[in-house]
């Protein structure tokens, strides 16, 4: 039997009279690339691949997914799996350390996470400076950046005694300050952390307890949360994820690493897909519910519209996160007793989409956005935090993504070639005698 990871094959590439052997190496689960890290030095050539369509930027062991089969898997272990029979806490664990913890590693994982879940009480006034109408993906992005500023020692990234305790305080705080984030938007108390409660719980509780009156965590929406975090923890390398390892290749602590990826989680065709679907499907509600005329739009070259929570750059046959969240949409929704128009509008959405050519031939699915909003907005989450839930969840894959690469010796900042197309030598042009 192989190794996990080998090389026996070469492919060959040759230019002009230089014959360059790639070695091509296969993965645990029997990928192959071709290594092209001679390429420049030997050739003076670079490879030119737009979006990074082609370009594995790096080895990783953290999350496996195929996307022809429909695979998901954190750790070898299949998102099927975690997400019946784990927490987020423990997945946290599982994507960051490389292993399900013991009991004993749990325990001391969990009991970190409870101890750090305040912040600092001067970061309170943070949240007054922003305006009103401020999205809370741009306040917690900026909120996550400044907590490096009352965590100095965690600013030098070869401090190894500092890297558990800093992961831990990001997963509880990003919580408290998310929650914080949404009662300053409606003007409501900031209700503080609960040690009793659980990691689901304890936001929960965060986001729509008031002091005037009590409040029971409803175990349904605990659970559905649990759930939602999970299928979100981790992707490999996608767009938030890359720039994660991006700014930290620079050797960037890792809540200024963090902040960055959450910004890039921020674009509509990432993570804001899913406040974006929400709007879409609302669109299609008032405007009479005429689904066959969006689909008509989504594939009328002339219009900039798109099916928002379809397709997949990597996704070409189903997203197996999407598959689990549309029954959880069903079973919390009747849970709770729940009737939303938009889970009928997006069910029609989805079954017009996928019996339509233009859909069939692009290979385009509904994505872990399509059904998460609704599921969210059952819970009570306004629309604008949809992307903030998707920043909480994601936020173990990013840093197992950073440890992973911060305690590989092999690491260099990442620092792409380009193919330039700009004008060639000229002079510079007094004002005077410009045209
Ligand atoms: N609606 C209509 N047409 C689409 C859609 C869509 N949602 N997605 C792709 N297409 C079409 C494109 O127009 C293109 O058609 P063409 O070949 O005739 O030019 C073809 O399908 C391929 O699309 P690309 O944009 O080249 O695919 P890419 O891999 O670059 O993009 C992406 C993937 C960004 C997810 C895209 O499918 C999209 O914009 N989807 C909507 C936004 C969305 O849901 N994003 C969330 C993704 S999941 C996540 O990040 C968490």
């Amino acid at each position: 039997m192989p190794p996990a990871i080998y090389t026996d094959k070469h492919a060959a590439l040759g230019i002009s009279d230089i014959r360059l052997d790639c070695p091509v190496i296969t993965g645990t689960e029997g990928e192959q690339a071709i290594d092209v890290a001679q390429l420049r030095a030997r050739t003076g050539l670079v490879a030119l691949d737009p979006a990074f369509v082609n370009t594995a930027a790096v080895k990783s062991s953290i999350t496996f997914l195929d996307g022809e089969l429909g695979i998901l898997r954190y750790r070898g272990i299949p998102i099927e799996e975690l997400a019946d029979r784990s927490s987020f806490v423990e997945t946290s664990y599982l994507l960051v350390y490389g292993d399900l913890p013991n009991h004993e590693q749990l325990h001391r994982f969990s009991t970190l996470l409870t101890r750090h879940s305040l912040i600092h009480e001067d970061m309170k006034n943070f949240f007054t400076g922003f305006p009103p109408g401020a999205h809370p993906m741009a306040v917690l992005a900026s909120m996550v950046v400044s907590l490096g500023t009352y965590y100095p020692d965690s600013l030098n990234v070869d401090n190894r005694a500092q890297m558990d305790i800093t992961i831990a305080r990001l997963i509880s705080k990003v919580r408290t300050i998310a929650a914080f984030a949404y009662k300053k938007s409606i003007g409501q108390p900031f209700v503080y952390p609960q040690n009793h409660l659980r990691y689901c719980a304890n936001f929960l509780n965060m986001m729509f307890s008031v002091p005037a009156e009590p409040y029971e965590v409803d175990p349904e929406l605990e659970k559905a949360m649990n759930l939602l975090l999970i299928l979100h923890a981790d992707h490999e390398q996608n767009c938030s994820t890359s720039t994660v390892r991006m700014v930290g290749s620079a050797k960037a602590n890792l809540f200024a690493s963090i902040s960055a990826g959450i910004c890039a989680l921020w674009g509509p065709l990432h993570g804001g897909a899913n406040q974006e679907v929400i709007e879409m499907l609302e669109n299609i509600r008032d405007d009479g519910g005429n689904v066959k005329k969006y689909v008509a739009l989504a594939k009328d070259k002339a219009s900039t519209f798109r099916l928002m929570g379809f397709g997949h750059r990597v996704y070409k046959n189903f997203d197996p996160r999407a598959k689990l969240i549309k029954v959880a949409a069903d079973r919390v929704l009747s849970r709770l007793g729940i009737k939303d128009p938009l889970l009928d509008i997006a069910k029609e959405l989805e079954d017009a989409a996928l019996s339509d050519d233009y859909f069939i031939e692009r290979k385009l699915y509904p994505n872990v956005d399509f059904y998460s909003g609704i599921i969210y907005r059952a819970m009570g989450f306004p629309t604008n935090m949809f992307t903030v839930l998707f920043a909480l969840g994601r936020l173990p894959g990013w840093i197992a993504h950073w440890r992973e690469m911060m305690l590989d010796p092999t690491t260099k900042i990442a620092r792409p070639r380009q193919l330039y197309t700009g004008p060639t030598h000229r002079h510079y042009v007094p004002l005077e005698e410009r045209g």
